[in-house]
């Protein structure tokens, strides 16, 4: 498997990891299939928030991770905290919002959470969920700081933040975030449709994300790119769907041409850009994740890449 640099550490991690977002409600003997299969792939990377499925989802992948009898060294376990729900978490933490909070206390207690509900003693990666437009960087710091030296966070990193917001959580900090996750696939291009309309009048040029992309590559931040196979924000996948039958034309061209399917090259498509992405595939089922993760082998020339892209829907200026 792939793998690429965390942040500027010196930690290489695989460029597909699993998210498990949508594995709360399913049955125990799928979620070791999830987990046996990545491992399977050399996918050693589980993503995760304790807002999934209210907590349901860590519970679900902490018990798997616990069957698959696998080392904690030998894995990398990723949360998220920052964001409470209206109706709180399924393992009664009294909380309740909606609301984000980027508070000490909530921050502490949010990973504390997890890691109970992950069975382990620390997370690798514990990032900011949602930008709290309340947020005082220094409570933020102050919470970092607390949960590195209790050895429980050993990396840091955000989600969903514009390049001044990271920097305002940076100047706080005293080590360098690692990753920031942010939603792209083939149908969710805005960060490249910006850099390549710059100054342009048409709607490609509508910058959303403050140049999110060359500032994480100036500052070695991994961007994790969350929802790769959906179009819109949750709306489905864009796989054999009959809306997106350019794009699937060519992705079948092109899979048949490295003997591979569709899902592997939508992945390759987002690990061919030398921004060196993670990947955060949110498939449950075992066949369909296998072929995300087969991406090793080929690689993409630059004009298939771009021969994709423009089958999407995009043009260039
Ligand atoms: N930071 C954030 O704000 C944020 C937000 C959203 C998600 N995330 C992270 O990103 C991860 C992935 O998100 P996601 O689950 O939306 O990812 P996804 O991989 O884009 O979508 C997965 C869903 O689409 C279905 N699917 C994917 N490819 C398909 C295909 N070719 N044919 C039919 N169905 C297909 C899957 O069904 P099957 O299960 O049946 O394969 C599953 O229901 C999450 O688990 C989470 O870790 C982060």
């Amino acid at each position: 498997m792939k793998q690429v640099r965390l942040g500027n550490t010196d930690t290489f991690v695989p460029a597909v990891a699993v998210g498990v977002m949508r594995l709360g409600d399913k049955p125990a003997a799928q979620a070791q299939a999830v987990v046996e299969n990545a491992l399977a792939h050399d996918v050693n990377f589980f993503d995760t928030a304790d807002i999934y499925a209210q907590g349901r989802s860590s519970i679900k992948l902490g018990q798997a991770l616990q069957d698959a009898g696998v080392e904690r060294d030998k894995i990398f376990i990723q949360s998220k905290g920052g964001i409470i729900l209206a109706n709180g978490q399924v393992d009664g933490d009294g909380w309740q919002g909606p609301r984000y909070d980027f508070s000490k206390s909530h921050l502490i207690a949010a990973a504390e959470a997890e890691l109970k509900r992950l069975q382990t003693d620390y997370l690798d990666v514990f990032l900011l969920h949602r930008p709290d437009t309340l947020m005082d960087p220094e409570q933020v710091a102050a919470a970092f700081r607390e949960l590195k030296d209790a050895g429980k966070v050993k990396h840091f990193g955000v989600s969903n933040m514009n390049p001044w917001q990271v920097e305002l959580v940076q100047a706080a900090l005293d080590e360098q975030l690692v990753a920031n996750q942010l939603q792209f696939g083939i149908m969710h291009t805005g960060m490249i449709d910006a850099d390549l309309h710059v100054n342009m009048t048409d709607a490609a040029a509508t910058n959303r994300d403050g140049g999110i992309l060359a500032y994480s590559r100036v500052k070695h931040m991994t961007i994790q790119a969350w929802s790769p196979f959906q179009y819109g924000v949750f709306q489905g996948p864009f796989i054999d769907n009959p809306e997106f039958a350019d794009v699937n034309a060519k992705l079948q061209d092109l899979a048949d041409k490295y003997g591979v399917t569709k899902n592997t090259i939508a992945v390759a498509f987002i690990t061919k850009h030398p921004a060196n992405m993670q990947v955060v595939i949110g498939s449950m089922t075992v066949d369909r994740a296998a072929e995300m993760m087969a991406i090793d082998g080929f690689e993409l020339t630059n004009q298939e890449w771009y021969d994709i892209y423009l089958a999407a829907g995009n043009l260039l200026p």
